[in-house]
């Protein structure tokens, strides 16, 4: 089998961190989504991975490479617009032959990776398998019907009247039947091929179409708010270790890794959380679900489920950080009048002076 992961699309939704940085980069749990994929299709036991690009192509393939430190060889197939999914599929029929592979949005983090799913449908003969999971607004994605039997009636992209909760995933496999299915199929009324409207033509067309039920997290990762629940869910699963320095009058708790080189300085980390290479906390308090990537620094402040990126410092603020989301190169010191709260979704290289 062969993966093939979706990278293209601007994301917009995550401005302004995505301005200048693909969200498929952006790291939860200070590891970019887009690894986690690669990682999580590789734990599969797939070695040879298509990455579809977009405009930011030049940053992904210099971030991947020839994934060769991820013990996998990556092809990339750039793609001129974002057209769809189903798009995607047509532009990749040379990389992918007539082989079944397993198609992945490289913005979407799941619980458990996807062993066993690839490990069933390899096993399988069906030409298709979906990947659903029960969701609280449906309309924003594609939808499955189901009948009694747990067979597919029909999948509608972003119905308005949704006719069930169960949310496509993105994560499909697929064999060579999909080829013809996305060469039948039309543009959407929001002008894409839609890969929901392919899997309804292999299911109009009577080819097996399974689907699998995910009762675990599943994030979609497009919104700020995604990213902090994303960033939860893996601290909470991450096994912590302590490779940096931690000073004798820092109090560091059970469930947090310090990566190497790091250092903390008379501060206190309550876990879930993680603090990257280089990264210095000083006199400071690192609160749970909290991922501080490398290279920052944070001294005198105060800091809780956020996620702060590289080269960033965080200085004498007085209040503490909450909810926020914390770009590249952001320079955060204390300026003198206070606010009650701070609630941040900071750009890269912003340079912020708080009331
Ligand atoms: C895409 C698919 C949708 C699926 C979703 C999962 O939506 O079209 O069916 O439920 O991914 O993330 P999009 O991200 O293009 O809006």
């Amino acid at each position: 089998m062969k993966g093939l992961i979706l990278s293209g699309g601007k994301g917009t939704r995550l401005y302004p961190l995505t301005y200048t940085r693909a969200k498929q980069l952006i790291p939860v749990a200070n590891k970019p989504v887009l690894v986690r994929v690669i990682e999580a299709i590789r734990d599969a036991g797939i070695d040879e991975i298509g990455i579809v690009i977009g405009d930011t192509g030049p940053e992904i393939r210099e971030a991947i490479g020839d994934g060769g430190q991820w013990g996998v060889r990556v092809t990339y197939i750039p793609q001129d617009a974002p057209l769809g999914l189903a798009h995607a599929v047509k532009i990749s029929r040379d990389f992918l032959g007539d082989d079944r592979f397993v198609m992945f949005l490289g913005d979407n983090v799941i619980q458990g990776g996807i062993a066993d799913l690839i490990a069933q449908f390899g096993d399988s003969r069906w030409n298709c398998q979906i990947v659903l999971t029960p969701v609280a607004e449906p309309q924003h994605y594609g939808v499955a019907e189901l009948d009694a039997d747990e067979r597919i009636v029909r999948l509608v992209e972003k119905p308005r009247e949704p006719r069930s909760d169960l949310a496509l995933v993105g994560i499909y496999m697929f064999d060579h039947h999909v080829h013809d299915a996305c060469a039948a199929i039309r543009p959407s009324w929001r002008g894409e091929l839609e890969i929901t409207d392919a899997i309804q033509w292999l299911v109009e067309n009577g080819y097996a179409v399974h689907p699998y039920i995910h009762r675990g997290w599943w994030i979609d990762t497009g919104k700020p708010i995604d990213m902090l629940d994303a960033n939860d869910h893996v601290l909470e699963e991450l096994t912590p270790h302590v490779a940096g320095f931690v000073d004798r009058d820092s109090q560091v708790d059970g469930r947090v890794t310090i990566e190497p080189e790091a250092e903390v300085i008379n501060s206190v980390i309550r876990g879930p959380a993680i603090v990257g290479r280089r990264t210095r906390i000083v006199n400071s308090y690192i609160g749970p679900f909290t991922s501080i990537y490398h290279d920052v620094v944070v001294e005198d402040s105060e800091i809780e489920h956020s996620i702060v990126l590289e080269h960033s410092s965080i200085r004498g603020i007085p209040q503490r950080i909450a909810d926020s989301l914390i770009g590249r190169n952001v320079k955060l010191s204390r300026s003198p009048i206070k606010p009650s709260a701070h609630k941040l979704t900071l750009g890269d290289y912003s340079d912020v002076g708080l009331l």
